[in-house]
């Protein structure tokens, strides 16, 4: 077992959080939600520590099982799952059905997945038809009824963290209205032609780790001509100039890959000069890669104008 070399940022909990992160989103299919556990346990072998899960993503088992496997005591790993969007009336059921999928005790970091509600006719159970985004948004639980809810989450030890994901300077402005506690983490769409710079400099104002998800920004990112005069000047690959860029801005990443040799790419980053970073930051084009849109220009039942994207 490798030891680990990830560095850390410090969270306003006084917590380290690994700042490179595995992500375990894969879609759906029981069958591949289920090799999770494999490719997980050839991070933790690496050196990783720090696995992102979510409700949603239907990995919280494999992620536990792989935990369990892997032999690492439990408290040198830092786990993070989400509170799915058609749960926030369920908050306090919601965080008990994650840590029974994942047969944990504790989660290390637990987000609000999305700012708004969202209705399923089932209920708790699985939604069958998000893909699309064409289900209805509530107007009640607020953004704000939820947050209290997770305040006493925290408060229960079932989790050592609360954060946020998908939140805007907007939806952030409406949660300190209300909040007691300030999120820890802000998990965002963050990648070169998504810089997000004013949404960094807010959160380092309050104390929230910014955390990028989509970090490498896919395929149409990672092929940016500028990046890859960098991977070459570097000689290293262009995911690895993009990762080393996000941690440069203070920012934890949670980069997904299956692939063992991808996985130690993600981890073993350079450091890059002031002037390179710039170059990095300067491709910034406020181009969303995840989350599109659909036909009414809604994402989960929400516009861009009440997500403040
Ligand atoms: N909070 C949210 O709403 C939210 C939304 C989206 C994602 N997330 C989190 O963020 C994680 C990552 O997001 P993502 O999958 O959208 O983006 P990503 O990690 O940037 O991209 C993953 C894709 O890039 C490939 N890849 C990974 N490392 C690579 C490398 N070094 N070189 C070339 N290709 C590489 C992977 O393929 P291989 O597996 O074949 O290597 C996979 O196809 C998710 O798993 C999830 O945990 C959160």
């Amino acid at each position: 077992m490798a030891a680990s070399t990830i560095p850390s940022f410090k969270l306003n909990t006084g917590a380290s959080i690994p700042a490179v992160g595995l992500g375990c989103f894969v879609g759906a299919g029981d069958e591949k939600r289920k090799q999770v556990k494999d490719w997980a346990l050839t991070a933790l072998k690496n050196g990783y520590r720090h696995l992102d899960t979510a409700w949603i993503y239907g990995t919280e088992t494999a992620v536990g099982e792989a935990i369990r496997e892997s032999g690492i005591p439990r408290d040198e790993i830092f786990v993070t799952t989400k509170l799915p969007w058609h749960h926030p009336g369920y908050v306090l059921e919601s965080i008990d059905d994650s840590l029974q999928n994942a047969q944990l005790d504790y989660f290390d970091l637990y987000l609000v997945h999305f700012p708004q509600a969202v209705e399923y006719p089932e209920g708790r159970g699985r939604p069958q038809n998000a893909e699309d985004h064409n289900v209805q948004a509530l107007e009640s639980p607020t953004l704000n009824d939820t947050w209290a809810d997770m305040e006493k989450v925290l408060a229960s030890g079932k989790v050592k963290a609360i954060g946020v994901s998908n939140f805007s300077i907007k939806t952030l402005e409406q949660l300190f209205k209300t909040a007691k506690v300030v999120p820890a983490v802000n998990q965002v769409e963050l990648h070169p032609y998504l810089a997000q710079s004013d949404l960094l400099s807010y959160c380092k104002e309050k104390g929230i780790l910014v955390t990028a998800y989509t970090p490498t920004g896919y395929a149409k990112v990672r092929s940016d001509p500028d990046i890859g005069k960098l991977a070459a000047k570097y000689g290293v690959t262009p995911a690895q100039i993009i990762l080393a860029w996000h941690l440069s801005r203070g920012c934890a990443v949670t980069p997904k890959s299956e692939n063992e040799g991808r996985q130690k790419e993600n981890i073993n980053l350079p450091t890059l000069s002031d002037e390179d970073i710039e170059v990095v930051t300067s491709l910034d084009r406020n181009e969303r890669l995840c989350n599109f849109p659909n036909e009414a220009g809604k994402v989960y039942g929400w516009t861009m104008e009440q997500f403040g994207w």
